[in-house]
């Protein structure tokens, strides 16, 4: 790209992007565009080199955005959008420090990601996993009468770890199941929601379902460990679609193991992707999901599109669109 004309913004982007999306990115006559082609992350060593003199930069949630990745770029980066809402593998501080702008998504993956974890809630009460064993590998033997008998939701209690845009509408979703009671744990109130307010070890104790839908920071890291799955009811379904890690996961497949809580159902894990030998991988009262919260044709088309809503922004020195204010 040292022949690209010096008129052209260089942009790197760590995937290809969804196909009308793709599609336009391509079409942008002023951009030299960088792009990874492969269909595994971008490897550190390519972003590093690839990176200097970009303008811009379109990444994914598996890439690593920190100190090395912004200072290897140089001076001239505006912009690092990421597809999507979470931005825990961005240094914001290091970002806010260099004047980048950073791009991200939410809301319109609210209700793709919502409805995955009812999804996980639903499959994980209802001992999906092991009935889709049994059908598969003969262990559907006969009709039953106690046979993988799960959890109803009729008048139980929902407990929400983070009641932000995703929480509320999982909660809502939940809801038309017959959950009777919602309370949730967070730094303020919410208003207008029809739930309450609780310390996290009331949340623990009362909740029949434990729903995590925080931010990964700081203060949430490893919030769930064995003390914490100690104090849930023994028929509790817990289920992750936050980050895996607000989860001490050793002590996740201890406490599933040990029958303190019900099931779990997770579409986030550290690592990701989850090692065949890990020790949830052999828990049949674990579902396990491969991040796939926002995957929805239409959620991640648009919200490939907001990333270049933002590139084509800040390219001519416009405000970003979709800016995550800090
Ligand atoms: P929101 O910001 O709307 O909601 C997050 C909520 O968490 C807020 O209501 C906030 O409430 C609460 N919270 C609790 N503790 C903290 C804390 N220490 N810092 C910040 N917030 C806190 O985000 P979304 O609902 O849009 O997304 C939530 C998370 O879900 C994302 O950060 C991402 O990690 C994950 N996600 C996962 C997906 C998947 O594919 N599995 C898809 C999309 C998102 P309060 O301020 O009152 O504390
Ligand atoms: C996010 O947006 O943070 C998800 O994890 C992927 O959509």
């Amino acid at each position: 790209h040292s022949s690209a004309p010096s008129f052209l913004s260089k942009v790197v982007a760590t995937r290809r992007l969804l196909p009308d999306s793709q599609a336009r990115l391509e079409r942008q006559e002023n951009i030299d565009l960088v792009q990874w082609q492969g269909d595994n992350t971008m490897p550190r060593d390519q972003l590093l080199k690839d990176i200097k003199g970009a303008e811009a930069l379109i990444c994914m949630l598996s890439d690593k955005i920190d100190k090395e990745v912004l200072e290897a770029a140089g001076p001239q980066l505006k912009l690092v959008t990421t597809l999507s809402v979470g931005f825990d593998h961005v240094d914001l501080k290091t970002a806010k420090e260099k004047n980048i702008k950073i791009g991200y998504t939410p809301e319109v993956l609210t209700d793709a990601t919502a409805d995955l974890a009812a999804l996980l809630t639903l499959a994980a009460a209802r001992n999906m996993k092991q009935g889709i064993d049994a059908v598969q590998n003969g262990g559907w033997q006969d009709w039953r009468a106690a046979w993988l008998c799960g959890h109803q939701f009729t008048g139980k209690t929902l407990g929400v770890v983070g009641l932000g845009r995703i929480g509320q509408a999982v909660a809502k979703r939940l809801g038309a199941f017959g959950i009777d009671r919602l309370i949730y744990w967070g730094r303020t109130k919410k208003e207008g929601v029809d739930g309450e307010l609780v310390s996290m070890d009331e949340l623990l104790k009362d909740s029949d379902f434990v729903l995590v839908c925080c931010p990964l920071t700081p203060d949430t890291k490893e919030m769930f460990d064995y003390e914490a799955f100690k104090k849930m009811k023994k028929n509790a379904i817990f289920v992750n679609i936050s980050r895996g890690g607000v989860v001490k996961q050793d002590d996740l497949a201890r406490a599933l193991k040990e029958k303190l809580i019900a099931g779990a159902g997770l579409d986030v894990t550290t690592p990701e992707p989850l090692p065949l030998d890990d020790p949830l991988q052999s828990l049949d009262n674990c579902v396990v999901l491969p991040h796939i919260g926002s995957a929805t044709f239409e959620t991640r088309e648009t919200m490939c599109g907001m990333m270049i809503d933002n590139v084509l922004a800040v390219l001519e020195d416009k405000a970003i669109p979709y800016e995550l204010k800090r």
